[in-house]
């Protein structure tokens, strides 16, 4: 057998837990909604299949049309500035395809999401990591950023902060090759960098339907960009990316944007609440701008908490690394689950 050197060295990435038995645990460990999608999401779903899914023998449209254009009316672009996607991970992927060869450096943010790395690697790109200084801004930022890709994500998972428009314009502005603005989270914050795209010609912007939409099981996302960065994106993906399933799901949810302000509503209160308590237990709390929190509890010692939490079915995420092990980023769930984490958290100390 003759792997590529990269491929043959590489770890490859490890998703957050999914536990067999799901409904036994409070999860809170990859940031999904606790709330169902729109119901307009499950009546369309049942519309296309037909009757006993006879519609499914059919392929999709190659294009989607339809939720592009849904998106593109939202969101106020024409849809040539729109390629949906099967999660805002095949986004990710391609955009390192098109736009940064092998040997070539693709740079991002440490901590966030380290997917970036494991896509760099297969590519056989460069990886240049830049940590956050303590006001959340990138620490020894260039002037003139040569890499190829430079991932921002904002609001920045795994604390939660944001960066606003000014600073990600004045990013742009020093990226002499793509900034990719990551939203995986912004629905649950209050800006996007989406007009930004109008005027800089190397931004994009990505979004998941995974976490606002509660569709992280159908597998959606987007990308927003110039029509030129969308034709290249349009042009290496595979061709049936997207399932009439995950198709009318895209656009069904996309249009009932009442309900998604009704539930960012609930997980934003939740949130709120849910940080100023742990205070009040002594946890250090970063503001959040997204469906999570990252909090340390006063001994500093993240492993602990996740493992008490955990032998008692409530599932939080921790990470080993260095900067992160002092604490444990958890997702926001139902008030009721997030008054038993409270509970079981005061209960442990
Ligand atoms: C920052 C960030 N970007 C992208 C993704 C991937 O989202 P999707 O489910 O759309 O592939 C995630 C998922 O957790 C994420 O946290």
């Amino acid at each position: 057998m003759t792997l590529r050197k990269n491929i043959a060295e590489m770890a490859g990435y490890v998703p957050g837990f999914q536990p067999a038995d799901e409904t036994a645990w409070i999860k809170l460990n990859t940031n999904e909604n606790p709330y169902p999608p729109s119901p307009k999401v499950a009546e369309a779903i049942m519309a296309e299949m037909g009757n006993a899914g006879e519609n499914l023998r059919k392929y999709p449209d190659a294009a989607s049309r339809q939720a592009r254009a849904a998106a593109a009316d939202l969101y106020g672009f024409d849809p040539a500035w729109l390629i949906m996607a099967n999660g805002s991970d095949e986004l990710l992927n391609n955009l390192i395809r098109a736009f940064a060869a092998e040997g070539e450096e693709v740079g991002y943010v440490h901590p966030s999401y380290s997917y970036y790395a494991t896509l760099a690697e297969i590519q056989g790109a460069r990886v240049h990591t830049f940590g956050l200084t303590e006001d959340f801004r990138i620490a020894d930022f260039p002037e003139r950023y040569n890499g190829k890709i430079f991932f921002l994500t904002s609001p920045n998972a795994p604390l939660g902060c944001a960066f606003d428009n000014s600073y990600i314009e004045e990013l742009a502005q020093r990226c002499a090759g793509m900034l990719v603005v990551d939203e995986a989270y912004v629905d649950f914050s209050d800006q996007t960098a989406l007009e930004l795209v109008k005027n800089y010609p190397n931004v994009v912007v990505t979004r998941t339907f995974s976490k606002s939409y509660a569709l992280a099981g159908m597998r959606l996302g987007l990308a927003v960009a110039q029509p030129e960065v969308i034709a290249a994106l349009d042009k290496i993906r595979d061709h049936y990316h997207l399932d009439r399933l995950a198709l009318v799901a895209a656009t069904a949810a996309l249009q009932d944007q009442e309900y998604l302000t009704a539930t960012l509503a609930k997980v934003r209160q939740t949130r709120d609440y849910f940080s100023a308590e742990l205070r009040k237990l002594g946890y250090k709390v970063i503001p959040s701008h997204a469906n999570f929190v990252f909090a340390s509890p006063p001994d500093g010692n993240g492993e602990r908490v996740y493992a008490a939490l955990y032998k008692r079915k409530i599932l939080l995420r921790y990470f080993s690394d260095p900067l992160l092990k002092h604490g444990l980023r958890i997702s926001i769930g139902t008030a009721e689950e997030m008054e038993t984490t409270l509970a079981t958290m005061a209960e442990i100390g």
